[in-house]
């Protein structure tokens, strides 16, 4: 491994670890870079700039219903680009790094600029799916402070309106199915499909289990 990004990770594991926030700590990192290494490499991508935007991509961790969160990839990239600074990587080579951390996040909905960004769309958006989604989604909505897993009466909302800000379950709806349509890679596609259907054999369980 480039010993630039050894050094990233020694100095911000403790940041990630330290943020009381299971679905952004440093395994989400590990994850994500693990994806942006598998796409990246059949793809094509510059490793160089992908894999220390995976690294740093959540530096900064701004809470969900913070006037700032929509700034928070920006403010990622400009803490990134300090971090990267100090450990040798070139102008240049910031300036790239701090393109793909800026356009990653899905609220801003930014289209990618380069393969690079693409890539780390894909791998953040995965994170979102599959048994690691489901995970996060709940930990997520207890977080918010969101009261139930699902609706009493009707789990999968068909009558009714999507309120994920009361049902956990129904942000698969309101956003995690949706992750699925949106990816930008081919390899991004297909694993989102697979996790989707994990997701839908999970909802069939859990149905099975509290009929409702
Ligand atoms: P981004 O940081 O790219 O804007 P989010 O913060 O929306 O993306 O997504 C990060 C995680 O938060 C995801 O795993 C997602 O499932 C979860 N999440 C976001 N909003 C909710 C919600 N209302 N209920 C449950 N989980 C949520
Ligand atoms: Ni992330």
């Amino acid at each position: 491994m480039d010993s630039r990004l050894e050094k990233v990770i020694d100095l911000v594991r403790g940041t990630y670890d330290s943020n009381g926030d299971p679905s952004h700590d440093f395994a989400h990192i590990l994850r994500v870079l693990n994806t942006c290494k598998s796409i990246g490499l059949k793809s094509g991508a510059d490793l160089t700039i992908l894999l220390p935007a995976a690294l740093l991509h959540d530096v900064i961790n701004v809470p969900k219903n913070h006037p700032d969160r929509l700034r928070a990839s920006e403010m990622a990239a400009q803490e990134a680009a300090g971090i990267l600074k100090s450990v040798g990587y070139s102008d240049d080579e910031i300036k790239k790094i701090s393109v793909v951390i800026h356009e990653h996040s899905y609220s801003l909905g930014k289209t990618p600029s380069c393969l690079e960004s693409a890539i780390m769309q894909d791998a953040d958006r995965l994170d979102a799916l599959g048994a690691v989604g489901i995970m996060r989604a709940v930990t997520c909505a207890a977080k918010m402070g969101t009261p139930r897993y699902y609706h009493p009466t009707e789990m999968i909302a068909s009558t009714r309106a999507l309120d994920d800000r009361t049902y956990a379950i129904d942000h698969f709806f309101v956003k995690l199915f949706k992750l699925v349509e949106k990816m930008n890679t081919e390899e991004g596609r297909l694993e989102a499909k697979r996790r989707g259907e994990f997701m839908n054999q999970f909802l069939t369980q859990l149905k099975g289990e509290v009929s409702v």
